[in-house]
């Protein structure tokens, strides 16, 4: 997360996150899913910009910031809530109950990360602005204070206010333990046309569960392979060890998540997976240059979508 203090504003870029492994070890009684996950955030930013406001209130306004066409743009803007349900809006409610100030602010959001894409666009936007508004507002709260409001988010909102870009997530996902790995990795991530809902993509992972575990012991994979190979750092063992337990049951949800990953499959790609509960899918590639190569071969075969990026900074 990179924060730029101007004279009468705070500009915030707020990173999306791939999951490079995910694995889930069941049901728990609150519903959720106790899972351990590696995630990892990627220089494809929304921006948020807070400003004065002139009257006791929270004013949320989304612009589309990305090289959609214009029918895109719309269709895009109607995805992303832009009242009270946004979680930006809801996360600048949290901090005004949890502190007792009743400061006011215009908070200007540019969507570049895709929604339903499964990678955290709204948990992000949460994130920056429990950190923006931490300052924008003066409060002065510790960064475990921010993070255990993160959590009452959503389980993925406390993963962006660590300061690595590479984590391993446990828990419903908010428990957070910080990996530095060496190197800077390069990514391609196609966006299919159709998004995916995560509560509807876990309860699909359930429903599988209860048929494949009646007729087979499924042990869960551990993610220390891929640990392992991210300390070597070499690229193709590590693509070797990708995981995401949500991948089947999504694939079950939207044939498109098949479909890139035959498209991916043919290309030079060191590893591929589905991000999260999808529906965004990515490449780990050796360098940018290849990144930028096999973006335009899958915009070629007709990915509408295509990002370049790398390890965020
Ligand atoms: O925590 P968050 O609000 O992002 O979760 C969205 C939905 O994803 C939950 O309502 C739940 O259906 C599912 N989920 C889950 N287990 C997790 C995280 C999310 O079942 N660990």
């Amino acid at each position: 997360m990179l924060f730029q203090q101007q004279a009468q504003s705070l500009v915030v870029q707020t990173p999306a996150k791939l999951n490079l492994f995910l694995e889930i070890f069941g049901k728990r009684d609150d519903g959720f899913h106790e899972l351990e996950t590696l995630m990892v955030s990627v220089s494809l930013y929304d921006t948020l910009t807070f400003q004065k406001e002139d009257t006791e209130q929270i004013h949320l306004h989304c612009f589309d910031a990305s090289q959609r066409s214009i029918n895109n743009q719309l269709s895009f803007l109607k995805t992303i809530p832009n009242n009270e349900d946004n979680l930006v809006v809801r996360a600048a409610r949290l901090l005004q109950e949890q502190t007792g100030t009743s400061n006011s602010v215009r908070i200007n959001l540019q969507k570049r990360i895709p929604a339903a894409a499964g990678l955290a666009g709204g948990s992000s936007d949460a994130a920056a602005t429990l950190a923006g508004l931490n300052r924008f507002w003066n409060l002065n709260l510790e960064n475990n204070e921010l993070c255990q409001l993160a959590s009452q988010l959503g389980s993925d909102v406390p993963f962006f206010l660590s300061s690595s870009p590479m984590a391993i997530c446990r828990g419903r996902g908010e428990l957070i333990e910080s990996c530095s790995f060496k190197g800077h990795h390069h990514f391609v991530i196609a966006q299919p046309a159709t998004g995916l809902s995560t509560p509807k993509v876990f309860q699909q992972y359930h429903e599988r569960q209860k048929i494949i575990s009646s007729e087979k012991q499924v042990q869960p994979q551990s993610v220390e392979p891929l640990l392992a190979e991210l300390e070597k750092g070499r690229l193709s063992k590590i693509g070797q060890h990708f995981h995401n337990a949500l991948q089947a049951p999504a694939k079950e949800l939207n044939s498109e998540i098949n479909q890139l990953a035959e498209l991916f499959e043919a290309e030079t790609v060191c590893g591929h997976l589905m991000s999260g509960s999808g529906s965004a899918y990515f490449g780990l590639c050796s360098s940018r240059k290849e990144a930028q190569q096999i973006a335009n071969s899958l915009r070629a075969r007709g990915v509408s979508q295509t990002f370049v990026v790398s390890t965020s900074l």
